[in-house]
């Protein structure tokens, strides 16, 4: 296709309708929209819909091909739709949020599930996806913290990478490939306050060093398209910010492929308050190298009138288009405008036993076990079990974002336990909700757990406490179910807790008071199963949290790779007042970066290097013995600290992990290769290099448990 050609034929008018994206409801197959509703409030008419360049919102083969097929009809110049949408953790089959997946600590793994939602979404007609979110996150009252995959700049490269991989497998023309959409550039995840949509304050440093390596490491294994922020970036919204889409991502980073902007964020640029209206608003987004705009029509509605006043050259406008065509190119879509989609293959993929059967493990991978007091998991199969609380028996584990996942086809809590033991093991009581205004049942719940031997309080947020939207001042699970928990603790059972949760929670009273805790965030399609295989015992514990858990929200923004300050707390000081310190609470979360338990408790010991100096191929050893009588998937962790730097660094960065099998009883001695790169940073400039000197080298099971050795560059 000769993609120039096609451009040189095509009216200014039709430009600008490509890079104009509709909801799905606007392409009525058949009949065609009646101009009288939101159409004609954004000022487009029947012709612009017929030239747009991509739909978001629209799902299932048999739809997007009958808008796919009324379009090229109507389309004067036959260029085919791009189908968006957001397939975040699944398309069907759905995985877990991830964050939950970040906890498995295994891209390979999660590159092997978003292969299976692009095959999925891919066989429904959708050929982009708004994926991944690599927007690094430190504060958990912002609700989306749930879709990304933590706090680390390193752990998050690799999986942002992953999820690129699986979505675009090695070839975006394979009919089950998606193209990746990296977003939101940039900072998202930094908003004030963790409230969504805020402002974000970030110096060049620490923007460069920590937030953008995650969408660096999306772009370097391929990304097709990268999707702007909502959020002002030190002044300036990401949507008009030609510094960062031009300079940085065009210039710096050498990206190519067309930059969308997030939902409606165009015409936000009004509210922002750097725009009188509208038509200044398009002008400066496309002024700023966003291309697409999403679902408003600023460069629709004066696009034309803004090349006629000379205020913009029609050659930005080709240089956008050229690129969307290129997309399409690329996905083979003028080749095949369906790409293979049809019902007959959605009824083959989605959801099928394979895709099940690898949702299961991803979830089981995800489970973070946080405390196991006197052993009492895994449960025995003999025990009498009371299921207290409302994840006993809900359907709702998909988490927010959960595309066209169904609560019906959702493997409960109380289903996965049957598989394991008879259901005359069991007594289930709901016992509250989880809103304010749901009733109690505490004498049922206390009543049920008396007559047991074991307690498993199944607790946590509703699905719609996380996700967009969704920010929290309290990080606390819902009242009721608070009530819930003291009644049963009263009764000193051994109690375990497990939780349904999209953020790192305040989770004080339920880590001091339960037996064991399990965080199993919201873990998908097979979640129940996949708890239910923790739970007795059928897979190890494998999960290690991404994020921190706060000790109180007061420490919020809370993450293990901060700085020192000049006054530390563990600084030998005259008054310990004058640190940097809260009076009222300690400064360590209550469950750190890293952290995660076995069954077995490991031990590490031995920590040496095989030189001083980070030049002669380092190598750093450390011994690790499962000391328990359970089997232990260890993941073993190992950060560096660079001691004195033109800058201040953090007080630990992770370098590398590797995943130990240990057998009971078993040791093992672990080699991680220490290379100069690892001690490199990116500087204000956008230059990153290792700086000469003393570096401090700690390897362990989290970022709070650590042995130290030293040396230097
Ligand atoms: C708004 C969200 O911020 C973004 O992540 C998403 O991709 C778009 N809506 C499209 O649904």
């Amino acid at each position: 296709m000769n993609l120039h050609a096609l451009l040189e034929n095509m009216t200014l008018r039709e430009k600008l309708a490509q890079l104009t994206q509709l909801d799905g409801q606007f392409h009525v197959p058949g009949g065609g929209e009646e101009l009288t509703g939101p159409l004609h409030d954004m000022h487009i008419r029947e012709e612009d819909v017929a030239a747009s360049g991509s739909v978001l919102g629209a799902i299932g083969a048999q739809r997007t091909r009958a808008i796919q097929e009324q379009h090229l009809k109507a389309d004067r110049h036959h260029i085919p739709l791009l189908f968006m949408l957001d397939v975040i953790h699944g398309f069907r089959t759905i995985f877990p949020i991830p964050l939950a997946l970040g906890c498995t600590w295994d891209p390979e793994l999660v590159q092997e599930a978003m292969r299976v939602a692009a095959k999925e979404a891919s066989a429904a007609g959708i050929h982009v996806n708004f994926s991944p979110m690599a927007d690094l996150v430190r504060d958990a009252r912002w609700g989306r913290v749930m879709e990304s995959t933590g706090e680390d700049p390193y752990l998050n490269g690799l999986f942002a990478a992953a999820f690129v991989r699986g979505y675009q497998g090695d070839d975006l023309r394979d009919p089950d490939s998606l193209a990746a959409c990296v977003k939101h550039l940039a900072a998202y995840g930094a908003a004030e306050a963790g409230r969504d949509y805020n402002a974000v304050e970030l110096g060049q440093y620490a923007l460069r060093a920590f937030y953008f390596p995650a969408y660096q490491a999306a772009l370097d294994a391929g990304a097709a398209m990268v999707m702007s922020s909502f959020n002002a970036l030190n002044g300036i919204p990401s949507t008009a910010n030609a510094w960062l889409l031009r300079d940085v991502l065009r210039g710096e980073w050498k990206f190519n492929g067309p930059v969308i902007s997030d939902w409606g964020a165009v015409q936000e640029l009004v509210n922002h308050g750097v725009a009188e209206d509208g038509r200044e608003a398009g002008l400066k987004a496309l002024k700023a190298g966003v291309e697409i705009e999403m679902m408003t029509s600023d460069y629709l509605q004066y696009g034309e009138e803004l090349v006629e006043t000379g205020e913009l050259d029609e050659a930005l406008v080709d240089q956008a288009v050229l690129r969307l065509l290129e997309l399409k190119e690329k996905m083979g879509l003028f080749d095949d405008p369906y790409r293979q989609a049809s019902p007959e293959k959605e009824k083959a993929v989605l959801g099928c036993p394979a895709h099940r059967q690898l949702a299961r493990k991803t979830a089981a991978r995800s489970l973070v076990l946080l405390k196991n007091e006197g052993n009492l998991l895994p449960l025995s199969k003999e025990s009498r079990v009371a299921v207290i609380g409302p994840y006993g028996t809900a359907r709702h584990l998909l988490g927010g974002w959960s595309c066209t996942g169904r609560d019906e086809e959702t493997v409960s809590l109380y289903e996965g336990l049957l598989e394991k033991a008879p259901a005359s093991r069991f007594s289930v009581c709901a016992g509250a909700g989880f809103y304010p205004d749901d009733p109690l049942s505490l004498d049922e719940a206390v009543a049920a757990a008396r007559e047991a031997d074991v307690v498993l309080l199944a607790l946590g947020e509703h699905p719609d406490m996380s996700g967009e939207a969704t920010s929290r001042a309290f990080l606390d699970i819902p009242a009721g179910q608070t009530e819930l928990a003291r009644a049963v603790f009263a009764l000193g059972k051994p109690t375990a807790v497990v939780l349904f949760n999209g953020r790192p929670l305040d989770l004080r009273e339920i880590s001091e008071k339960a037996d064991a805790v399990v965080e199993a965030w919201f873990p998908g399609s097979e979640g129940g199963a996949a708890v239910a295989d923790l739970l007795y015992g059928d897979v190890l514990p494998q999960g290690r949290l991404t994020m921190s858990f706060p000790y109180a929200v007061g420490q919020v923004p809370v993450y293990y790779n901060g700085f020192n300050t000049g006054r530390p707390i563990d600084r030998e000081w005259s008054d310990q007042r004058y640190l940097s310190r809260y009076i009222d609470i300690p400064n360590a979360p209550l469950y750190p970066f890293g952290f995660g338990l076995n069954f077995s408790s490991v031990k590490y010991e031995g920590l040496r290097l095989s030189g001083r100096c980070a030049e002669s191929n380092l190598e750093a050893r450390v011994t690790l013995t499962n000391m328990g009588e359970y089997p232990a998937e260890e993941v073993a962790q190992l950060y560096i600290r660079d001691v004195s730097a033109s800058v201040v660094r953090p007080v630990k960065e992770l370098k590398a992990y590797r995943r130990v099998p240990l057998a009971p009883g078993e040791s093992r001695e672990v080699v991680f290769p220490v290379n100069t790169d690892m001690l490199a940073f990116v500087h204000e400039d956008g230059s990153r290099y290792a700086e000469p000197g003393r570096f401090r080298l700690m390897v362990g099971p989290h970022a709070a448990e650590l042995l130290e050795t030293e040396f230097t560059l």
